[in-house]
C-alpha cells in the first residue's frame, strides 16, 4: 500500500507552534498508544529545547495494556514524564497535576530563588490531528476552569486555561503533523484514522490490517466473526458475509466490509491492540 500524503500548512503550522512555545515552560505531548512512536513528530524534541516535557500515551484504553508498560518505560528512559490516559472517560487524569510539579521542579526552584512565589506553569498541548487534543483539554479541564486573558502579561489574542493556582493552559492546542518517509508508518497512522480516509484505498487499508491481525492478535477475526480461513482476501470476503455487506447482484460489496472491520477495528470493537512496540531500551 502506498499512501502519498502531502498536509498542508505544514510551514504555517511550525511558525506558529515556535511562537506559542515561547510563552510557556512545559509540553503535555499526546501520542496514540496504539501507535507511541508513529505518532510523534520528533521535531516537537527541537522545537521544545529547554522545556519541561510530559508525554501523555491517550487512547491507551484501545491499546494492549502490556504494552502501555513496556512503553512508559520506553520514553521513561528518554527522559520524559509519563502517563497513560482516557481523555474520553477522564482516566488517569487525576495523576497529572502530581507529575507537572514533577516535571517542572526545576523552574519552580529557580522561580523561588529569585523571589518569585507562586507564578504558575504555563503548559501547551501538542499531538498529530485525531490524537484526542481537544478532548484531553475539555476533560482535563472540567467545567471548573476559567478562561483568562487579554489582561497584563498575556499576550492579545492568546486565551489561557487556568486550572488551578499552579497550572495554567493554552487553550488551543499545538498541531503537529505526521511525520513519515517509511510506508509502514503511513498504514499505521491510516490504521487509526489518523490519515485522512479520503485519500486511502479502504479495500487496501482492510488487507493491511487483516494481515497485522493475523500476525500479532490470530484469534481476532475468529471470535469477532467466527472467520476460520487465513487467506486475507478470503479473510474480506468472510467478514462482507458476517456482516451481510451485498452489492447489487448479490456480490460482496468488499468496500462495505473493509470499512466496517476498519471501524471495528478503531472503536476497540476488536479488543485492545497495539500496533508497534519499543526496541529494548537501555536503562
Ligand atoms: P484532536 O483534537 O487531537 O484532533 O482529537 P479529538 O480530541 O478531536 O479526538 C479525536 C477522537 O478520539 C474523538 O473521537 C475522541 O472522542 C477520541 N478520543 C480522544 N481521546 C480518547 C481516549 O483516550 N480514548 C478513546 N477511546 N477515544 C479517545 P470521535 O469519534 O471523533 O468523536 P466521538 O464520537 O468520540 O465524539
Amino acid at each position: 500500500m502506498n499512501i502519498q500524503w502531502y498536509p498542508g500548512h505544514m510551514t504555517k503550522a511550525k511558525r506558529a507552534m515556535k511562537e506559542d512555545i515561547k510563552l510557556i515552560d512545559l509540553i503535555i505531548e499526546l501520542v496514540d498508544a496504539r501507535v507511541p512512536l508513529s505518532s510523534r513528530n520528533p521535531d516537537i524534541d527541537d522545537l521544545g529545547v529547554n522545556k519541561a516535557r510530559i508525554v501523555l500515551l491517550n487512547k491507551s484504553d484501545l491499546a494492549d495494556e502490556r504494552f502501555n508498560k513496556a512503553w512508559t518505560e520506553y520514553f521513561e528512559a528518554q527522559g520524559f514524564h509519563v502517563l497513560k490516559v482516557n481523555s474520553k472517560s477522564g482516566s488517569g487524569l487525576k495523576q497529572i497535576n502530581g507529575i507537572v510539579q514533577e516535571a517542572c521542579k526545576e523552574k519552580i526552584e529557580r522561580d523561588r530563588r529569585r523571589g518569585i512565589l507562586n507564578r504558575p506553569v504555563r503548559a501547551m498541548v501538542v499531538g498529530i490531528p485525531n490524537v484526542g487534543k481537544s478532548t484531553f483539554i475539555n476533560s482535563f479541564a472540567g467545567k471548573a476552569c476559567t478562561k483568562t486573558g487579554n489582561k497584563p502579561g498575556v499576550t492579545k489574542g492568546n486565551q489561557w486555561i487556568r486550572l488551578n493556582k499552579s497550572l495554567e493552559l493554552l487553550d488551543t492546542p499545538g498541531i503537529l503533523w505526521p511525520r513519515f518517509e517509511d510506508q509502514k508508518v503511513g498504514v499505521k497512522l491510516a490504521m487509526i484514522g489518523s490519515i485522512n480516509d479520503q485519500i486511502l484505498n479502504k479495500d487496501e487499508l482492510a488487507i493491511e490490517l487483516i494481515r497485522f491481525l493475523n500476525r500479532d492478535y490470530p484469534n481476532v477475526l475468529l471470535n469477532r466473526y467466527g472467520i476460520e480461513v487465513d487467506n486475507e482476501f478470503k479473510i474480506l470476503e468472510e467478514v462482507a458475509k458476517a456482516r451481510s455487506c451485498l452489492a447489487k447482484g448479490g456480490e460482496f460489496d468488499l468496500i462495505k466490509a473493509s470499512n466496517l472491520l476498519i471501524d471495528d477495528f478503531r472503536n476497540g470493537k476488536l479488543g485492545r491492540m497495539t500496533l508497534e512496540f519499543p526496541k529494548k531500551t537501555e536503562k
